[in-house]
Protein backbone atom coordinates (compact mmCIF):
# COMPACT_ATOMS: atom_id res chain seq x y z
CA UNK A 1 0.00 0.00 0.00
CA UNK A 2 1.07 3.47 -0.45
CA UNK A 3 0.72 5.07 3.44
CA UNK A 4 1.09 8.73 4.60
CA UNK A 5 2.45 8.93 7.68
CA UNK A 6 2.05 12.20 9.37
CA UNK A 7 4.22 12.74 12.04
CA UNK A 8 6.39 10.45 10.70
CA UNK A 9 9.96 11.63 12.36
CA UNK A 10 8.76 11.69 15.94
CA UNK A 11 9.29 9.20 18.42
CA UNK A 12 6.43 6.39 17.21
CA UNK A 13 6.45 7.94 13.72
CA UNK A 14 9.47 6.59 12.92
CA UNK A 15 9.04 2.95 14.45
CA UNK A 16 6.08 2.64 12.37
CA UNK A 17 8.02 3.93 8.95
CA UNK A 18 10.57 1.43 9.61
CA UNK A 19 8.14 -1.52 10.50
CA UNK A 20 6.06 -0.59 7.54
CA UNK A 21 8.94 -0.30 4.55
CA UNK A 22 10.05 -3.31 6.25
CA UNK A 23 6.64 -4.83 5.22
CA UNK A 24 6.89 -3.80 1.68
CA UNK A 25 4.65 -0.79 1.89
CA UNK A 26 5.61 2.70 -0.03
CA UNK A 27 6.03 5.23 2.59
CA UNK A 28 5.40 9.12 2.38
CA UNK A 29 5.91 11.50 5.61
CA UNK A 30 4.09 14.49 6.27
CA UNK A 31 5.87 16.64 9.63
CA UNK A 32 6.67 19.78 9.97
CA UNK A 33 9.53 19.31 12.85
CA UNK A 34 8.13 20.83 15.70
CA UNK A 35 9.19 17.81 17.51
CA UNK A 36 11.71 16.18 15.85
CA UNK A 37 15.04 15.93 13.37
CA UNK A 38 15.32 15.98 10.10
CA UNK A 39 18.57 13.88 10.83
CA UNK A 40 15.73 10.71 11.34
CA UNK A 41 15.09 10.64 7.96
CA UNK A 42 18.71 9.60 7.07
CA UNK A 43 18.76 7.22 10.04
CA UNK A 44 15.85 5.57 8.20
CA UNK A 45 17.55 5.70 5.42
CA UNK A 46 20.63 4.00 7.15
CA UNK A 47 18.87 1.36 8.80
CA UNK A 48 15.84 0.67 5.81
CA UNK A 49 18.17 1.12 2.94
CA UNK A 50 15.23 3.27 2.00
CA UNK A 51 14.59 6.91 1.60
CA UNK A 52 10.64 7.89 1.92
CA UNK A 53 9.25 10.81 -0.13
CA UNK A 54 9.57 13.64 3.07
CA UNK A 55 6.68 16.52 2.45
CA UNK A 56 8.14 19.85 5.39
CA UNK A 57 4.91 20.65 6.10
CA UNK A 58 2.13 22.27 8.93
CA UNK A 59 -0.88 19.48 8.17
CA UNK A 60 -3.20 21.74 10.01
CA UNK A 61 -2.77 23.69 6.96
CA UNK A 62 -4.83 22.57 4.06
CA UNK A 63 -3.13 23.88 0.75
CA UNK A 64 -0.01 22.10 1.40
CA UNK A 65 -1.67 18.75 2.49
CA UNK A 66 -3.83 18.97 -0.02
CA UNK A 67 -1.10 18.74 -2.66
CA UNK A 68 0.07 15.90 -1.41
CA UNK A 69 -3.07 13.76 -1.82
CA UNK A 70 -3.87 15.96 -5.17
CA UNK A 71 -0.35 14.32 -6.62
CA UNK A 72 -0.33 10.67 -4.75
CA UNK A 73 -2.50 8.08 -5.11
CA UNK A 74 -2.44 7.33 -1.36
CA UNK A 75 -4.74 4.63 -0.40
CA UNK A 76 -3.94 4.95 3.41
CA UNK A 77 -2.92 7.45 5.93
CA UNK A 78 -1.51 6.93 9.92
CA UNK A 79 -2.05 10.26 11.40
CA UNK A 80 0.68 10.48 14.63
CA UNK A 81 0.79 14.14 14.14
CA UNK A 82 -0.09 16.05 17.23
CA UNK A 83 0.94 17.86 20.51
CA UNK A 84 1.16 15.86 23.33
CA UNK A 85 2.92 17.70 25.91
CA UNK A 86 0.51 16.84 28.81
CA UNK A 87 1.62 20.21 31.42
CA UNK A 88 2.05 22.45 28.33
CA UNK A 89 -1.45 21.64 26.88
CA UNK A 90 -2.65 23.00 30.63
CA UNK A 91 -0.72 26.39 29.80
CA UNK A 92 -1.63 26.75 26.54
CA UNK A 93 -4.49 25.39 25.63
CA UNK A 94 -5.59 26.78 22.24
CA UNK A 95 -2.08 26.04 20.53
CA UNK A 96 -3.29 22.06 21.19
CA UNK A 97 -6.99 22.64 20.15
CA UNK A 98 -5.99 23.96 16.76
CA UNK A 99 -3.21 21.63 15.63
CA UNK A 100 -4.43 18.37 17.37
CA UNK A 101 -8.53 18.81 16.36
CA UNK A 102 -7.52 21.06 12.98
CA UNK A 103 -4.82 18.55 11.86
CA UNK A 104 -7.27 15.59 12.18
CA UNK A 105 -10.48 17.29 10.25
CA UNK A 106 -8.32 18.39 7.88
CA UNK A 107 -6.96 14.96 6.86
CA UNK A 108 -10.35 13.69 7.45
CA UNK A 109 -11.85 15.84 4.79
CA UNK A 110 -8.66 15.11 2.38
CA UNK A 111 -9.01 11.49 2.39
CA UNK A 112 -13.23 11.81 1.68
CA UNK A 113 -12.23 14.28 -1.07
CA UNK A 114 -9.53 11.96 -2.05
CA UNK A 115 -11.23 7.78 -1.67
CA UNK A 116 -8.31 7.24 0.86
CA UNK A 117 -10.16 4.83 2.69
CA UNK A 118 -7.80 3.87 5.94
CA UNK A 119 -7.34 6.19 8.36
CA UNK A 120 -5.39 5.30 11.67
CA UNK A 121 -5.23 7.89 14.59
CA UNK A 122 -3.04 7.63 17.37
CA UNK A 123 -5.21 8.08 20.54
CA UNK A 124 -4.32 7.58 23.98
CA UNK A 125 -5.32 5.35 27.15
CA UNK A 126 -5.67 8.71 29.21
CA UNK A 127 -9.29 8.64 27.25
CA UNK A 128 -10.26 5.98 30.28
CA UNK A 129 -10.10 8.83 32.66
CA UNK A 130 -10.25 7.45 36.40
CA UNK A 131 -11.66 3.88 36.00
CA UNK A 132 -10.80 0.85 37.12
CA UNK A 133 -8.28 -1.14 35.07
CA UNK A 134 -7.77 -3.24 32.57
CA UNK A 135 -9.08 -0.57 30.55
CA UNK A 136 -11.63 -2.13 27.76
CA UNK A 137 -12.47 -0.38 24.44
CA UNK A 138 -16.07 -0.62 25.33
CA UNK A 139 -15.47 1.52 28.22
CA UNK A 140 -17.06 4.92 28.36
CA UNK A 141 -14.68 7.86 27.55
CA UNK A 142 -14.47 10.39 30.84
CA UNK A 143 -12.93 13.46 31.04
CA UNK A 144 -9.33 13.89 31.56
CA UNK A 145 -7.63 16.21 33.48
CA UNK A 146 -6.00 18.31 30.52
CA UNK A 147 -6.92 20.03 27.46
CA UNK A 148 -4.56 17.14 25.73
CA UNK A 149 -5.99 14.33 26.51
CA UNK A 150 -9.21 16.16 25.67
CA UNK A 151 -7.42 16.57 21.65
CA UNK A 152 -7.79 12.80 21.84
CA UNK A 153 -11.33 12.36 23.33
CA UNK A 154 -12.40 14.71 20.73
CA UNK A 155 -10.45 13.85 17.99
CA UNK A 156 -12.26 9.95 18.39
CA UNK A 157 -15.69 11.60 18.04
CA UNK A 158 -15.06 13.59 14.93
CA UNK A 159 -13.69 10.45 13.30
CA UNK A 160 -16.44 8.12 14.49
CA UNK A 161 -19.05 10.83 13.23
CA UNK A 162 -17.21 10.94 9.91
CA UNK A 163 -16.62 6.86 9.44
CA UNK A 164 -20.49 6.81 10.62
CA UNK A 165 -21.74 8.42 7.41
CA UNK A 166 -19.02 7.73 4.93
CA UNK A 167 -19.48 4.69 3.70
CA UNK A 168 -15.81 3.36 2.78
CA UNK A 169 -13.99 5.63 4.86
CA UNK A 170 -13.05 3.06 7.25
CA UNK A 171 -11.08 4.38 10.74
CA UNK A 172 -9.00 2.64 13.48
CA UNK A 173 -8.35 4.33 16.49
CA UNK A 174 -5.51 2.63 18.82
CA UNK A 175 -5.42 4.01 22.20
CA UNK A 176 -1.82 3.64 23.11
CA UNK A 177 -0.66 2.50 26.54
CA UNK A 178 3.04 4.12 27.65
CA UNK A 179 5.66 3.40 24.89
CA UNK A 180 9.09 3.34 25.87
CA UNK A 181 11.95 1.42 24.36
CA UNK A 182 14.07 2.55 20.84
CA UNK A 183 15.17 0.57 17.86
CA UNK A 184 17.37 -2.05 18.30
CA UNK A 185 20.08 -0.20 16.12
CA UNK A 186 19.90 2.51 18.74
CA UNK A 187 19.78 4.50 15.65
CA UNK A 188 16.29 6.14 16.62
CA UNK A 189 14.69 6.44 19.57
CA UNK A 190 12.47 9.09 22.49
CA UNK A 191 14.34 12.32 22.43
CA UNK A 192 12.37 14.94 24.16
CA UNK A 193 13.39 18.65 23.65
CA UNK A 194 14.81 19.95 27.13
CA UNK A 195 13.48 18.52 30.43
CA UNK A 196 11.39 15.14 29.94
CA UNK A 197 8.07 15.32 31.40
CA UNK A 198 7.84 11.00 30.80
CA UNK A 199 9.55 8.37 32.87
CA UNK A 200 11.75 6.62 30.84
CA UNK A 201 13.72 9.52 29.05
CA UNK A 202 13.51 11.06 32.55
CA UNK A 203 15.63 7.49 34.26
CA UNK A 204 17.75 7.21 30.57
CA UNK A 205 19.12 10.90 31.36
CA UNK A 206 19.67 10.27 34.72
CA UNK A 207 21.64 7.23 34.21
CA UNK A 208 23.65 9.25 31.78
CA UNK A 209 24.35 11.94 34.72
CA UNK A 210 22.57 14.82 32.12
CA UNK A 211 20.14 14.69 35.39
CA UNK A 212 21.29 14.42 38.94
CA UNK A 213 18.24 12.26 40.29
CA UNK A 214 14.85 11.30 39.21
CA UNK A 215 11.50 11.96 41.38
CA UNK A 216 9.57 9.51 42.01
CA UNK A 217 5.90 11.41 41.99
CA UNK A 218 4.31 9.78 45.06
CA UNK A 219 4.73 5.83 46.63
CA UNK A 220 1.22 6.25 48.54
CA UNK A 221 -0.67 4.98 46.33
CA UNK A 222 -3.00 2.05 46.31
CA UNK A 223 -0.26 -0.42 44.55
CA UNK A 224 1.75 -2.99 45.22
CA UNK A 225 4.87 -0.75 46.70
CA UNK A 226 2.78 3.26 46.52
CA UNK A 227 3.93 4.09 43.27
CA UNK A 228 2.02 4.40 40.05
CA UNK A 229 1.53 1.12 37.54
CA UNK A 230 1.41 1.59 33.90
CA UNK A 231 1.42 -0.71 31.01
CA UNK A 232 4.36 0.02 29.44
CA UNK A 233 4.90 -1.44 25.96
CA UNK A 234 7.80 -1.33 23.17
CA UNK A 235 7.16 1.18 20.69
CA UNK A 236 8.47 -1.71 18.22
CA UNK A 237 5.70 -3.60 19.36
CA UNK A 238 3.53 -0.88 18.79
CA UNK A 239 4.90 0.20 15.70
CA UNK A 240 4.28 -3.22 14.67
CA UNK A 241 0.33 -3.00 15.94
CA UNK A 242 0.45 0.32 13.30
CA UNK A 243 1.38 -2.11 10.31
CA UNK A 244 -1.44 -4.72 11.38
CA UNK A 245 -3.86 -1.77 11.32
CA UNK A 246 -3.23 -0.68 8.08
CA UNK A 247 -3.44 -3.79 6.74
CA UNK A 248 -6.64 -4.98 8.40
CA UNK A 249 -9.75 -5.54 6.40
CA UNK A 250 -12.06 -4.09 9.18
CA UNK A 251 -14.61 -1.56 7.68
CA UNK A 252 -16.19 1.16 9.25
CA UNK A 253 -15.11 2.14 12.60
CA UNK A 254 -12.79 0.11 15.15
CA UNK A 255 -11.01 0.61 18.16
CA UNK A 256 -7.90 -1.20 19.88
CA UNK A 257 -6.08 -1.17 22.86
CA UNK A 258 -2.45 -0.90 21.99
CA UNK A 259 -0.76 -2.50 25.69
CA UNK A 260 0.93 -5.72 26.78
CA UNK A 261 -2.14 -6.27 29.36
CA UNK A 262 0.64 -6.28 31.95
CA UNK A 263 0.98 -3.25 35.02
CA UNK A 264 4.32 -2.06 36.16
CA UNK A 265 5.15 0.09 38.96
CA UNK A 266 7.63 3.12 38.69
CA UNK A 267 9.93 1.49 41.49
CA UNK A 268 9.86 -2.06 39.31
CA UNK A 269 10.74 -0.12 36.20
CA UNK A 270 13.69 1.80 37.45
CA UNK A 271 14.75 -1.25 39.13
CA UNK A 272 14.57 -3.18 35.84
CA UNK A 273 16.91 -0.70 34.34
CA UNK A 274 18.83 -0.75 36.66
CA UNK A 275 19.58 -3.95 37.02
CA UNK A 276 19.33 -4.67 33.08
CA UNK A 277 21.72 -2.22 32.47
CA UNK A 278 24.42 -2.37 35.31
CA UNK A 279 23.98 1.57 36.15
CA UNK A 280 22.86 3.56 38.74
CA UNK A 281 20.04 5.75 38.52
CA UNK A 282 19.62 8.03 41.80
CA UNK A 283 16.16 8.73 43.26
CA UNK A 284 13.96 10.68 45.57
CA UNK A 285 10.41 10.14 46.15
CA UNK A 286 8.31 13.33 46.41
CA UNK A 287 4.52 14.57 46.28
CA UNK A 288 2.23 12.92 43.89
CA UNK A 289 2.21 14.78 40.56
CA UNK A 290 -1.47 16.52 40.06
CA UNK A 291 -3.92 14.62 37.20
CA UNK A 292 -1.80 11.15 37.65
CA UNK A 293 -4.15 7.87 38.19
CA UNK A 294 -2.99 5.20 40.18
CA UNK A 295 -2.92 2.94 37.98
CA UNK A 296 -3.58 1.97 33.88
CA UNK A 297 -3.14 -1.11 32.05
CA UNK A 298 -5.12 -2.30 29.20
CA UNK A 299 -7.21 -5.34 28.35
CA UNK A 300 -5.14 -6.22 25.08
CA UNK A 301 -7.38 -9.23 23.88
CA UNK A 302 -9.27 -6.93 21.24
CA UNK A 303 -6.36 -6.47 19.36
CA UNK A 304 -4.75 -9.83 19.37
CA UNK A 305 -8.55 -11.66 18.36
CA UNK A 306 -8.92 -9.33 15.90
CA UNK A 307 -5.58 -7.91 14.36
CA UNK A 308 -3.92 -10.97 15.31
CA UNK A 309 -1.74 -8.30 17.26
CA UNK A 310 0.27 -9.12 20.49
CA UNK A 311 3.44 -7.54 22.30
CA UNK A 312 6.57 -9.92 21.84
CA UNK A 313 8.95 -7.78 24.02
CA UNK A 314 9.24 -7.35 27.50
CA UNK A 315 10.21 -5.13 30.02
CA UNK A 316 14.27 -6.16 30.08
CA UNK A 317 13.59 -5.47 26.08
CA UNK A 318 12.32 -1.95 26.57
CA UNK A 319 14.81 -0.76 29.06
CA UNK A 320 18.02 -2.17 27.56
CA UNK A 321 16.88 -0.39 24.15
CA UNK A 322 16.07 3.09 26.05
CA UNK A 323 19.62 2.54 27.36
CA UNK A 324 21.59 1.57 24.15
CA UNK A 325 19.59 4.99 22.63
CA UNK A 326 20.75 7.39 25.16
CA UNK A 327 23.99 6.19 25.11
CA UNK A 328 24.29 7.52 21.88
CA UNK A 329 23.15 10.35 22.46
CA UNK A 330 25.68 10.99 24.89
CA UNK A 331 28.31 9.82 22.26
CA UNK A 332 26.63 12.06 19.61
CA UNK A 333 27.20 15.00 21.98
CA UNK A 334 30.63 14.91 22.62
P1 LIG B 1 6.42 13.01 18.76
O1 LIG B 1 6.30 14.42 19.24
O2 LIG B 1 7.75 12.35 18.85
O3 LIG B 1 5.91 12.91 17.24
C1 LIG B 1 4.93 13.75 16.71
C2 LIG B 1 5.45 14.28 15.38
O4 LIG B 1 4.44 15.10 14.79
C3 LIG B 1 6.69 15.15 15.53
O5 LIG B 1 7.67 14.72 14.61
C4 LIG B 1 6.20 16.57 15.20
O6 LIG B 1 7.21 17.35 14.57
C5 LIG B 1 5.03 16.28 14.27
N1 LIG B 1 3.96 17.30 14.25
C6 LIG B 1 3.28 17.84 15.29
N2 LIG B 1 2.34 18.69 14.85
C7 LIG B 1 2.41 18.68 13.50
C8 LIG B 1 1.69 19.34 12.47
N3 LIG B 1 0.71 20.20 12.74
N4 LIG B 1 2.05 19.09 11.19
C9 LIG B 1 3.03 18.23 10.88
N5 LIG B 1 3.74 17.57 11.80
C10 LIG B 1 3.43 17.80 13.11
O7 LIG B 1 5.31 12.16 19.53
P2 LIG B 1 5.09 10.59 19.62
O8 LIG B 1 5.40 10.15 20.99
O9 LIG B 1 5.73 9.92 18.47
O10 LIG B 1 3.51 10.53 19.48
C11 LIG B 1 2.87 10.35 18.23
C12 LIG B 1 1.36 10.43 18.43
O11 LIG B 1 0.97 9.46 19.39
C13 LIG B 1 0.87 11.77 18.97
O12 LIG B 1 -0.37 12.08 18.36
C14 LIG B 1 0.68 11.51 20.44
O13 LIG B 1 -0.26 12.36 21.02
C15 LIG B 1 0.20 10.07 20.43
N6 LIG B 1 0.45 9.36 21.70
C16 LIG B 1 1.72 9.33 22.22
C17 LIG B 1 1.93 8.69 23.45
C18 LIG B 1 3.31 8.67 24.06
O14 LIG B 1 3.41 8.38 25.26
N7 LIG B 1 4.39 8.94 23.32
C19 LIG B 1 0.87 8.07 24.12
C20 LIG B 1 -0.40 8.10 23.54
C21 LIG B 1 -0.60 8.75 22.33
N1 LIG C 1 6.72 9.50 36.90
C1 LIG C 1 7.60 9.75 37.94
N2 LIG C 1 8.62 10.63 37.72
C2 LIG C 1 8.80 11.28 36.54
C3 LIG C 1 7.89 11.02 35.47
C4 LIG C 1 6.85 10.12 35.71
O1 LIG C 1 7.46 9.20 39.03
O2 LIG C 1 9.73 12.09 36.41
C5 LIG C 1 5.64 8.52 37.12
C6 LIG C 1 4.24 9.08 36.95
O3 LIG C 1 3.79 9.62 38.17
C7 LIG C 1 3.46 7.85 36.48
C8 LIG C 1 4.49 7.05 35.68
O4 LIG C 1 5.78 7.53 36.11
O5 LIG C 1 3.08 7.07 37.59
C9 LIG C 1 4.38 7.26 34.17
O6 LIG C 1 4.40 8.66 33.88
P1 LIG C 1 4.60 9.21 32.41
O7 LIG C 1 4.63 10.71 32.49
O8 LIG C 1 5.76 8.54 31.75
O9 LIG C 1 3.31 8.70 31.63
P2 LIG C 1 1.75 8.94 31.94
O10 LIG C 1 1.15 7.61 32.22
O11 LIG C 1 1.54 10.01 32.91
O12 LIG C 1 1.25 9.50 30.52
C10 LIG C 1 1.68 8.94 29.29
C11 LIG C 1 1.73 10.04 28.23
C12 LIG C 1 0.34 10.53 27.92
C13 LIG C 1 -0.53 9.37 27.57
C14 LIG C 1 -0.52 8.33 28.66
C15 LIG C 1 -1.33 7.12 28.28
O13 LIG C 1 2.52 11.14 28.66
O14 LIG C 1 0.40 11.40 26.82
O15 LIG C 1 0.82 7.93 28.89
O16 LIG C 1 -0.91 6.62 27.07
F1 LIG C 1 -1.80 9.82 27.40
Amino acid sequence: MKILVTGGLGFIGSHTVLELLANGHEVLIADNLSNSKIEVLDKIENISGQKPKFFQIDVTEKAPTQEIFAKEKIEGLIHFAGLKAVGESVEIPLKYYYNNLLSTINLAELCLQYGVGKFVFSSSATVYGEQPSPFREEMPLLPTTNPYGETKAMSERILTDAARVNRGFNVILLRYFNPIGAHPSGLIGEDPNGIPNNLMPYVARVASGKLPFLSIFGDDYETSDGTGVRDYIHVVDLAQGHVKAIESEKTGLNIYNLGTGQGTSVLELVNAFIAANKIDVPYKIVERRPGDIAISFADASKAKAELGWQTKLDLIDMVKSSWNFEKRQKSEVH
